[in-house]
């Protein structure tokens, strides 16, 4: 039994999940893949091909660990706490999205970990929206990331050749066709690596949650720019990122449905520059990649993901020549059993 679960790009709507706000990623190709059998002992045998490590753990005895053993154990034991009967298993990982780039590795694996784990049970199949929130919980509750529902749901739900706008209020999830008439969607790496959980993201979080506190919300998904001007600094610029973001999703998706890639490129740069300046989680490294695909022609670029490094993303015009290493990404099928 084999379970693949992609990596995604965010086309734009970043740090909103987490403030019940909107995004619009959408799934790649590259992703992780979980070969995974029953053995008949109760013990989980994990393999990390790509870190040549294996690790070994009875399945009564999750526990707290660090690296990506963390991924194992917590897929198990919250998969045990939502009443999976989780059987002993050889699990071999191995994936193709680089590790805190950006490209959301970590949901991939949790992902592919999970599905691979309920598919070698007789359990019914769980409801997608509840896979990526047992997701959620590994990542925050054993990695210690405080991150969101996107990267999960965009690895759930993904769909060729369509982005998926998110509501994360009401967790609707809807196709957007995603035609760019011969323009391109391409990375780059900006080669800085991050661990979300030791980044500045959690305290981003936290940020957002005092915000909302003061203004008496439960979250900033309703306030407005009046309320964030109230805010003393830097709560006032972190909710003025969240609140001016879930616009340019509103934004970005009418681009789309109008064909109207130059309105799609100025949202990307509207996003980053917020992202830069209100946010705070651009780096130098991140702001070179930017310019080199700004140089190449770009409509518009921007960071993806919690920041602090990572990959950028691109939209280049038709002819326009991509940097050296910069990879055109295209929206691809969601999570699935490959067997
Ligand atoms: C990371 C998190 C997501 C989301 C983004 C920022 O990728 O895992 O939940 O918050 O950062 O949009």
């Amino acid at each position: 039994m084999i379970a693949f679960a992609p990596g995604r790009v965010n086309l734009i709507g970043e740090h909103t999940d987490y403030n019940q706000g909107l995004a619009l990623p959408f799934a790649i190709d590259d992703g992780v893949t979980v070969d995974g059998r029953a053995i008949d002992a109760n013990r989980i045998d994990a393999v990390a091909v790509d870190l040549d490590a294996e690790h070994s753990f009875e399945l009564e005895r999750p526990r707290r660990i660090r690296g990506w053993r963390a991924f194992v154990h917590g897929a198990v034991a919250e998969l045990q706490r939502a009443n999976v009967p989780v059987r002993g298993s050889h699990l071999r990982i191995s994936g193709k999205v680089p590790r805190g780039a950006g490209l959301s590795s970590s949901a991939a694996l949790e992902v592919a970990l999970i599905l691979a784990l309920v598919a070698l049970t007789d359990a019914p199949e769980l409801d997608r929206i509840q896979l990526a929130k047992i997701g959620s919980k590994v990542e925050n509750d054993w990695v210690g990331a405080n991150t969101g529902l996107l990267d999960q749901l965009a690895s759930l739900f993904g769909e060729r050749d369509r982005a998926l706008r998110i509501d994360f209020r009401s967790l609707d999830v809807t196709p957007v066709e995603l035609e760019l008439d011969g323009h391109r969607l391409v990375t780059l790496d900006s080669g800085e690596r991050h661990a979300n959980a030791a980044s500045g993201y959690n305290r981003r979080r936290a940020e957002c949650a005092r915000a909302a506190k003061r203004l008496g919300l439960q979250s900033l998904r309703d306030a407005t720019l009046e309320q964030a001007a109230r805010l003393p600094s830097p709560l006032k610029q972190r909710a003025e990122h969240v609140i001016t973001e879930n616009a340019r999703v509103e934004g970005a998706v009418s681009a789309l449905q109008d064909r109207d890639m130059g309105r799609l490129g100025g949202l990307l740069d509207a996003s980053h520059a917020s992202l830069r300046d209100c946010y705070e989680v651009s780096t130098p490294a991140v702001e070179e990649a930017i310019g080199k695909l700004k140089s190449a022609g770009a409509l518009g670029a921007r960071i993806v993901g919690g920041g602090f490094g990572g990959h950028v993303l691109g939209l280049l015009p038709p002819g326009a020549e991509a940097p050296d290493g910069a990879i055109q990404v295209r929206p691809g099928p969601g999570a699935r059993l490959l067997e």
